[in-house]
């Protein structure tokens, strides 16, 4: 009788995403003290787009968070740091187990491991982006490397503009959400001002 599931067994026996992406600009570790495992994710992300164009991990884990590391790495590529909607572990475990089957209360960290490994990676390209920003003003949405004057811009150009439109618009507050209130502000001062 096989230890694992038979998805699981299948994703874990021919991993397709082991290993490094080949032009890796974040990466990310989760690490457990349940059973002292870790995933590294590493990312390529497209520096205009925000688009990931690869995704890749390493693990010393058994052979759940190798499977749960398959499959989200395999979902990830090809989607904009948007569509992540701010990193919720319910969605992302939902994802995974559409296609592994349901994860035992006692293996659900071992996926954890994965969802905390991206939200590293994408924090180190988030910091990244803040060492690379050369602007005058500050910048307001680290998670897309949008200024404040490029908010204050479309602010202006749309003036009926919410906070969810400005993300439509130009990104910002459309990842991690944390600038949200930033942009309420630019929003409350330029009503004041006209
Ligand atoms: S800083 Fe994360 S959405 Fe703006």
């Amino acid at each position: 009788m096989d230890f694992y599931p038979p998805k699981i067994s299948e994703l874990f026996s021919a991993p397709k995403n082991a290993g490094k992406a080949a032009q890796t600009n974040a990466v990310g570790t989760g690490a457990s003290f349940v059973c002292g495992s870790f995933v590294r994710v590493y990312l390529e992300i497209d520096r205009e787009t925000k688009e990931i164009r690869a995704a890749r991990y390493k693990t010393n884990g058994c052979g759940f968070a190798i499977a749960a590391a398959e499959s989200l790495t395999e979902k990830l590529g090809g989607r904009k740091l948007t569509a992540l909607h701010g990193l919720n572990h319910a969605e992302l475990l939902g994802e995974i187990e559409r296609e592994l089957g349901e994860f035992a209360p006692s293996r659900r960290h071992c996926a954890e491991l994965c969802f905390d490994a991206l939200q590293a990676a994408l924090a180190d390209f988030r910091a990244f982006q803040i060492e690379e920003f050369a602007g005058e003003k500050a910048l307001i949405c680290t998670c897309f490397g949008v200024s404040e004057e490029t908010v204050q811009q479309k602010i202006t150009e749309n003036p009926a503009a919410t906070v969810e439109a400005i993300g439509a618009i130009c990104n910002a507050g459309a990842g991690c959400g944390s600038c949200q209130g930033l942009i309420q502000e630019l929003i409350d001062i330029a009503e004041r001002e006209n």
